[in-house]
């Protein structure tokens, strides 16, 4: 059967607010949270929370649909035709811990293992992003106000020295993994003497999906990870994506990315957005040793 997107859509927001609720309410403290993988790979019980209770509402509500969320997912789950809902309970997690606002809960459908709805909360800032495929992505601010994104007509991309570019740490901070991103970030800050693309300024901000959504509203030029999971990207990249904005690998000649590749460059939309994304692989390319 044919899904309702729009129906989908209208009970993620939902469920969003309700979490958003739960994630204001909670105060982080080190007794109620943990590490994962590493020191650096945080969990809550707030991120449990939340997850059981979006998991146990969608279930509920969509009984036939599967489910991927980050705090139940097992090494080998992997995603399959069928609609699932692909979800974040916080992205953020650390900035969370921290207090630091830049935190979402990041809910999203895909279909076929392509994002069909996403919708991406910080009940922080209470600014909402929603995007449905084929229908367009917005954005809810603070005051209500219902904006369509991108909230600005793009200008035409120069160069890459011209752009605000997002990156990420992540939490594989060894081995070739870690080389490679101190690599890539080298290449975009340094001066032109030191081999870099001197970029207007790097962001690490600390949320895949609000940096996604940040491209999408034409705050940042583009974003670029390695490591982060499908529950980091497959909400924002409905809403990148329906805002003009383009999804490809971060490695060179990647144009058709997959949900669960956990390697990612996200470019906002506007004139010549393919030339950035050959000039910004090309750039990388030599500088940086992809094992
Ligand atoms: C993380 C954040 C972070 C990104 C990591 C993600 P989490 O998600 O999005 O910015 O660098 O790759 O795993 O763990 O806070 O849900």
């Amino acid at each position: 059967s044919v899904v309702n997107l729009q129906e989908v859509h209208d009970f993620l927001v939902e469920v969003a607010h309700q979490a958003g609720e739960m994630i204001t309410a909670a105060v982080p403290t080190a007794a109620s949270s943990g590490t994962k993988k590493n020191s650096a790979d945080l969990v809550t019980e707030t991120d449990r929370a939340v997850e059981k209770m979006v998991s146990t509402r969608l279930q509920e509500r969509y009984p036939d649909f599967l489910f991927m969320g980050e705090e139940t997912y097992k090494e080998g789950d992997a995603l399959t035709d069928k609609p699932t809902f692909v979800v974040d309970p916080i992205d953020g997690t650390n900035n969370f811990f921290h207090r630091h606002n830049y935190v979402c809960v990041s809910l999203g459908l895909a279909i076929e293992k392509k994002p069909a709805v996403g919708v991406v909360f910080n009940p922080y800032t209470n600014t909402l992003y929603t995007g449905i495929k084929g229908k367009g992505s917005y954005l809810t601010d603070a005051t209500h106000k219902h904006a369509r994104l991108p909230l600005r007509e793009p200008e035409a991309f120069q160069d890459l020295t011209h752009c605000l570019v997002a990156v990420e740490w992540g939490s594989d901070r060894d081995g070739n993994d870690y080389e490679v991103k101190c690599n890539t970030f080298r290449a975009l800050a340094g001066s032109k003497e030191s081999g870099g693309a001197m970029v207007h300024g790097l962001r690490s901000l600390g949320s895949a999906e609000l940096n996604l959504c940040g491209v999408a509203s034409g705050a940042l030029d583009m974003y670029w990870e390695n490591g982060c999971w499908a529950w980091d990207v497959c909400a924002g990249w409905v809403i990148l994506e329906e805002a003009g904005g383009r999804m490809v690998g971060s490695h060179p000649g990647d144009w058709k990315p997959k949900l669960d590749q956990r390697r990612y460059f996200a470019v906002r939309g506007g004139e010549r957005q393919e030339s950035i994304i050959e000039e910004f692989w090309g750039h990388v390319k030599g500088r940086v040793q992809v094992g």
